[in-house]
C-alpha cells in the first residue's frame, strides 16, 4: 500500500531553504509539526492563535482554511504581517501543504518598524 506524504519547503529564521515531510493528519496542525520535527521556539500559546510566535508566510501554494477571529485580530498586531501571512498552528496537516512553499518570520520581525 502506497503512504502518501506531503512536502513542503520553508525558509527558517536564519535565511536557509529547509525541506519537510508529513503524513495526511501527522499533527494537529503545521505549527505542531514544526515545532517538533524541526524547530525548537515557537507555539508560546500552544496553538490558540494569540501569541504570534508561529507567524508564516506562504510563497507558494495556498491554505483554504479560514482565518478567524482570533487569527486575524493576532495577525493584525503583527508589524511583519502582509496579506501572506497566517499562524502556522491555524494551518491543518493536509494535502493542501504539499509543494507549498513559506516563509517563518522570526522574533525579529516583530515590534516597533
Ligand atoms: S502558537 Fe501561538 S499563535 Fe500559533
Amino acid at each position: 500500500m502506497k503512504i502518501e506524504t506531503y512536502t513542503f519547503t520553508y525558509i527558517d529564521e536564519f535565511g536557509d531553504t529547509n525541506t519537510a515531510n508529513c503524513r495526511p493528519n501527522e499533527y494537529h496542525s503545521l505549527m505542531e509539526l514544526l515545532f517538533d520535527k524541526y524547530l525548537q521556539e515557537w507555539g508560546d500559546c500552544k496553538g490558540r492563535a494569540w501569541c504570534g510566535t508561529c507567524h508564516i508566510q506562504i510563497m507558494e501554494g495556498h491554505s483554504n482554511t479560514k482565518i478567524l477571529e482570533d487569527e486575524g485580530h493576532t495577525l493584525s498586531k503583527l508589524s511583519g504581517s502582509n496579506a501572506c501571512s497566517r499562524l502556522a498552528c491555524q494551518i491543518p496537516v493536509n494535502a493542501e501543504l504539499h509543494q507549498m512553499a513559506f516563509r517563518i518570520i522570526s522574533d525579529n520581525d516583530y515590534g516597533s518598524k
